[in-house]
C-alpha cells in the first residue's frame, strides 16, 4: 500500500475513566477487505458505558480497547479478491462481522450469530482511529448528498430500522415510542417514514424539546399519557427503564406488539403477565440489525431522517475522552461525534 503511514493513533481505553492515544499499526487488508480512511465516528451510550465502568453486561474490557462502532470513511485500499467499493468511494461501515456459516447466518439472522466479531466490543478494538480494515460487503457506498456525519450515523438508524421492522410497524398504525435518546429518537422517525403515527414518551424536558427541534409533533411526559388510552398498535421501548415498558404495555391495544429495544441491564423483571396473555400481546427482542444498512442509506438520502441535525458537537481525536463524557455532563446534547 503506497502512501500510507506504517502505524496511526488511536483512541483506547486503557481502563476505566482512562483514554490515552496509542500508536498501533495501519491494518493490511485480508483479501476480502477493504481499507477505509476513517472520517468520523459517532459516540455511542455503550463506548460511555465502557469508558465509565469497563463492561456491559458479560462484556468486559480486559485489553486495551479502542472504542467506537458508528464509523464512516473512504475507502483507500482492496483486498486482492475484495469486490464491492473501490478506492475513492465513500461509505458507511456496518460494525458486525459474522461467521457467515452457523444456522443464525445462513438464515439472514447473523445479527445472532454467536462468533460475531462487533467492534469496539471485547476483544475486537473500534473505530476511533484513521485507518480501518472491513470485509468489503461491510463496507457500504453512501452518495455524496450525505455529509460524514450522517453516514456514521446510519448505524444508530440501522438499530431503528431494524426495531421498525422487528415491530411490523405499517401504515397508518399508533406507535408508542418510550425514550427520546438517539435511538428513540430515530425510531420515532422511521416509524412515521413507514406510515405510521408515532407518539414518543421521555421524562426528560430537554430530550422532549431535542426531539421535537427534531420534526417530531406528538412528544409528551410519560404521566401525560392516560392509561385507558389503550390505542397504540406498536410499542417501541428505547429507555432500558423498567417502568417504561410496564407503562408501554398496558397502553397497547388488544393483540399489540412490543419491541425490547432499551436494555436495562437486570436480568428479570417483572411484567403485567396476565394482560399480555389476555389481549395476545406479543413480545419481540431486537437485537442490533441484519441486512438494514442499503434501506437506512436509502432513507437519510431521501431526506425522511435529518441525521445532521441530531448532532450537537464534534471533537478529534485527541479529545475522545472528552467526547466520550460529552453526553453524560450536559444531558441536553443528543449526539456527538468525533473526526478522526
Ligand atoms: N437492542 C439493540 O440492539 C440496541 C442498540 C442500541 C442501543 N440500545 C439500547 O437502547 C436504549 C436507548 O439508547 P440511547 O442511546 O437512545 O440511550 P439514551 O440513554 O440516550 O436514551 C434513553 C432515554 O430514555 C429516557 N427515559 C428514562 N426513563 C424513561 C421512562 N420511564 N419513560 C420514558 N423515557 C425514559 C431517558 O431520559 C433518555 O433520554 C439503551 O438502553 C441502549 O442500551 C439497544
Ligand atoms: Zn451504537
Ligand atoms: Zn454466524
Amino acid at each position: 500500500m503506497t502512501g500510507l503511514p506504517s502505524s496511526q493513533p488511536a483512541a483506547t481505553l486503557i481502563r476505566p475513566g482512562l483514554i490515552e492515544v496509542v500508536d498501533r499499526a495501519v491494518p493490511t487488508p485480508a483479501d476480502d477487505e477493504v481499507l477505509v480512511a476513517v472520517s468520523c465516528v459517532g459516540v455511542c451510550g455503550s463506548d460511555t458505558h465502557y469508558y465509565r465502568e469497563g463492561r456491559i453486561g458479560s462484556f468486559v474490557v480486559r485489553e486495551p480497547l479502542v472504542l467506537g462502532h458508528e464509523a464512516a470513511g473512504t475507502v483507500v485500499a482492496c483486498g486482492k479478491q475484495a469486490t464491492g467499493p473501490a478506492p475513492g468511494q465513500r461509505v458507511a461501515i456496518e460494525p458486525g462481522f459474522p461467521c457467515r456459516r452457523c444456522h443464525p447466518c445462513r438464515t439472514g439472522r447473523y445479527n445472532l450469530c454467536p462468533d460475531i466479531r462487533f467492534l469496539a466490543t471485547p476483544p475486537v478494538d473500534g473505530a476511533l482511529t484513521r485507518y480501518l480494515a472491513v470485509p468489503s460487503d461491510f463496507a457500504h457506498p453512501v452518495p455524496d448528498t450525505l455529509s460524514d456525519q450522517a453516514a456514521a450515523l446510519i448505524e444508530p438508524l440501522s438499530v431503528a430500522v431494524w426495531a421498525c421492522r422487528q415491530g411490523k410497524v405499517g401504515l397508518g398504525e399508533e406507535v408508542l415510542v418510550t425514550g427520546a435518546g438517539p435511538i428513540g429518537v430515530l425510531c420515532a422517525l422511521v416509524a412515521r417514514a413507514a406510515g405510521a403515527r408515532p407518539t414518543v414518551a421521555e421524562v426528560h424536558p430537554d430530550r422532549r424539546a431535542r426531539a421535537r427541534g427534531l420534526g417530531l409533533e406528538d412528544v409528551v411526559e410519560p404521566s401525560r399519557l392516560a392509561p385507558a388510552d389503550r390505542r397504540f398498535h406498536k410499542l417501541i421501548e428505547c429507555s432500558g427503564a423498567p417502568a417504561a415498558l410496564r407503562q408501554g404495555l398496558g397502553l397497547l391495544g388488544p393483540g399489540g406488539r412490543a419491541v425490547l429495544v432499551g436494555m436495562s441491564g437486570a436480568e428479570d423483571i417483572s411484567l403485567p403477565l396476565s394482560l399480555a396473555q389476555t389481549q395476545e400481546l406479543t413480545l419481540q427482542g431486537c437485537f442490533r440489525y441484519a441486512n438494514t444498512y442499503p434501506s437506512a442509506i436509502g432513507l437519510a438520502a431521501a431526506g425522511h431522517v435529518p441525521l445532521d441535525s441530531m448532532v450537537d458537537k464534534s471533537f478529534g481525536l485527541e479529545q475522545a475522552d472528552e467526547a466520550l463524557m460529552a453526553t453524560t455532563r450536559d444531558p441536553s446534547l443528543l449526539k456527538v461525534v468525533v473526526q478522526p
